[in-house]
């Protein structure tokens, strides 16, 4: 791992700190909430929070280019990849802030070029914050962590996100939720990608996988996971595509990939 990313990585720690701060002084508080899309909502939080983040990054690294999901035309910018550019979300789970539901965290990751070099993901209301360099492993609150070691399904919880975005998208996830319920020990939905993510690297879930998400989702819990050892592809990918950039995406402890795959394999013609 080099300097610059274990730099990175403890920058990126005293931003999600200040974002987290900023979350936590508004979440007694009435939210002003805009919808965005069906059940895609923004709220003051999510944009104060990006604010404290962006000003933290910018202090230390005035040059590199800034992804965050608040900002105008984030979804535009998702393609223009080269050089150093930090990919944040504010607030991952922000139905759940919005409801005072835990968990929701704040997402921190430094893209160099099409490789993800260091990842912070904070868990706010449980105060976990879960940090990866890439080369360097990761850690949860300065403990190493690592995924489980699940072979089968019957050994393995399982999380996933529903989606909303189309009902073709809705019907075709259905199908495979039910061909999974009985097979897995247990299925969950948290309500926030960067968390799933980083349950898999601790070794409480055995794999996690979702479609219809964006980088700022995935970006830093992606590198948390396969610093754990894990494995993170699109659906249907081994590898070769660049996950971040593929709204399909599966993480497992590594032993279940394979097997995980083949139950996703029919998501692989979805696009979001
Ligand atoms: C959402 C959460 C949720 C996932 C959605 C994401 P947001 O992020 O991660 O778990 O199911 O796909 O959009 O909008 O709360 O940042
Ligand atoms: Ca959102
Ligand atoms: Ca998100
Ligand atoms: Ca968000």
């Amino acid at each position: 791992a080099s300097l610059e990313a274990w730099h990175a990585r403890y920058i990126a720690e005293s931003a999600a700190r200040a974002g987290a701060a900023v979350i936590r002084d508004r979440v007694d508080k009435a939210h002003t909430v805009e919808t965005k899309g069906t059940n895609d909502f923004v709220t003051e939080a999510d944009k104060a929070a990006q604010d404290a983040i962006v000003q933290v990054l910018r202090r230390s690294f005035p040059n590199d280019t800034i992804l965050a999901e608040e900002q105008d035309d984030a979804v535009g910018s998702i393609a223009d990849v080269s050089g150093r550019r930090w990919i944040i979300d504010p607030i991952d789970g922000t139905t759940n802030f919005m409801h005072g539901i835990p968990p929701y965290a704040v997402s921190i990751a430094l893209q160099q070029d099409d490789a993800i070099v260091a990842a912070v993901v904070f868990n706010v209301p449980h105060d976990r914050l879960y940090a990866a360099v890439k080369g360097g492993g990761a850690t949860c609150n300065g403990e190493p962590l690592a995924v489980n070691n699940a072979d089968t399904l019957p050994e393995a919880v399982i999380a996933t996100g529903f989606p909303y975005q189309r009902v073709a998208h809705t019907e075709v996830f259905l199908d495979v939720l039910g061909a999974l319920l009985p097979k897995a020990r247990g299925i969950r939905r948290h309500g926030a990608a960067s968390i799933d993510l980083v349950r898999v690297a601790e070794g409480a879930y055995g794999a996690y996988y979702e479609t219809g998400l964006k980088p700022w989702d995935v970006a830093a819990g992606a590198l948390i996971v396969r610093e754990a050892g894990g494995r993170v592809t699109t659906v249907g990918g081994s590898g070769g595509l660049h996950p971040l950039f593929d709204a399909q995406t599966v993480a497992t402890n590594g032993r279940l990939h394979e097997t995980m795959q083949d139950a996703l394999a029919p998501l692989q013609h979805i696009h979001a």
